[in-house]
């Protein structure tokens, strides 16, 4: 159960009323609920019960230390892309080898950071990463966890800028390629097989992609086992869609099931990389109404969060609800909900029938996953705060960066 819900007429997030927190910490500010992202690791790690298996959320839905910390208090894994991230988890207090470090793109530098941390596994994306890893891990006399990232080729049928599986896409490696370079991976002393994985993309909202997918990725396994070659663990990757606006999601439940089916009596440890099914409904982004601008074309509300607080919208066109914190009264009218960065694409959404006035609180659903984690400084906006709220505490576990700290890293030239 969400909770974000009105309490006398006013929007809070579990005890806390949202209004207070705009008054003590300003906007825009996200607001977590950390009943709801316990909840949901809870209902993720829960589904696969009395199967060996690690969830190792993707840090990058979102990786402030305070949410990474409570994820890892609960015993999650995750899944990491960067040297930063890995820098994050360890910051936070996980433990690096309950992380698998994804990516198409990893530096020597990266690689060997993640070796010397002692990560669970890399999710090998190319040949060329191979030979890269298999040549840093030699230099420092260790042995190299690995898995391929498989491209399966199934269609997601999700928005094509988060569609990874595809034979186009640049991620993974061909399914047909995949016996060869575990061979090759196979003959290399510093490497040293752990798994595979798969990641077909992101707001999935269908259990048809994932059962093709597993089911072409258990195949595989089944042929390199005929060569001898036994993984200790599969990984499923992340994507589980979210309601964000009617879209019905596929229930944990009902994934977990036709997982645990296709997986039938196999004794490998199972790995998920969820990240926004994790977070995504656990936040919102409190902003306020500066300036309510009517024309005769069209009605803008310029709020005070931006494109570079929530890119979604302007990037994916994706649809966030806006909700007022405490709901007026008054005649509803269409407006578009805009933000104060000069760029036409810098809007949270497109004619949504409010009932508004200037000052007024609005909370943008669902912006736990990929809001804060995607933010920039762009028109040197300072990034906003964040607050995770438990019970009736509320608790500011980032504060809102300021003007100074925006040009801190320059130099003028002498
Ligand atoms: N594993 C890998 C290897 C990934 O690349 C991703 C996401 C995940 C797991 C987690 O996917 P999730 O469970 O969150 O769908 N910025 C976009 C989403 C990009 C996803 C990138 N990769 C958005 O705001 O919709």
């Amino acid at each position: 159960m969400s909770a974000f819900e009105y309490v006398d007429g006013e929007l809070c997030a579990e005890g806390v009323s949202l209004a207070e927190i705009a008054k003590r910490h300003g906007t825009p500010c996200y607001v977590y609920s950390r009943r709801m992202l316990a909840g949901a690791y809870r209902e993720f790690d829960g589904a696969f019960e009395g199967v060996p298996h690690l969830v190792c959320y993707a840090m990058k839905a979102n990786s402030s230390l305070a949410i990474v910390d409570l994820f890892a208090r609960l015993g999650s894994g995750f899944d990491i892309v960067s040297g930063g991230e890995l820098a994050r988890m360890v910051a936070a207090g996980a433990d690096p080898r309950k992380a698998v470090f994804s990516g198409v793109g990893k530096s020597d530098a990266e690689m060997e950071a993640a070796l010397a941390a002692g990560i669970l596994c890399f999710n090998v994306e190319s040949a060329s990463e191979l030979i890269h890893l298999a040549a840093v891990a030699r230099r420092m006399g260790v042995r190299a966890p690995v898995s391929f990232r498989v491209n399966p080729d199934v269609d997601p049928l999700t928005h094509p800028y988060v569609s990874t599986g595809l034979k186009e896409s640049k991620f993974g490696v061909a399914f047909a390629d995949a016996p060869a370079l575990y061979r090759r991976a196979a003959a290399m002393p510093s490497i040293s097989i752990r798994g595979i994985d798969m990641h077909i993309g992101s707001q999935i909202t269908e259990l048809g992609p994932y059962r093709e997918g597993a089911g072409k990725l258990l195949g595989l396994v089944d042929v390199l086992a005929a060569e001898g070659i036994v993984l200790s663990h599969i990984d499923f990757g992340g994507g589980l869609g979210i309601r964000y606006r009617d879209e019905s999601p596929v229930a944990v439940g009902d994934y977990a099931r036709m997982l645990r089916g296709l997986v039938g009596g196999r004794r490998e440890t199972l790995l998920f990389e969820p990240g926004r099914r994790l977070v995504g409904e656990a936040g919102v982004l409190l902003t306020r109404v500066r300036f309510v601008k009517p024309q005769a074309a069209r009605n803008f509300a310029v709020v005070d969060a931006a494109m570079n607080d929530l890119l979604r919208p302007s990037l994916y066109e994706a649809w966030h609800a806006i909700d007022p914190v405490r709901p007026r009264h008054i005649d509803p009218g269409l407006w578009d909900i805009v933000g104060p960065v000069c760029e036409s694409g810098d809007f949270l959404g497109h004619d949504r029938m409010l009932a508004l006035e200037e000052g007024d609180l609005l909370a943008v659903r669902a912006a736990g996953a990929y809001a804060m984690s995607m933010s920039s400084n762009y028109n040197a906006r300072p990034r906003a705060c964040e607050v995770l709220v438990d019970g009736e505490e509320a608790h500011l576990i980032r504060r809102r960066e300021t003007l100074a700290e925006l040009h801190a890293q320059e130099a003028r030239l002498p």
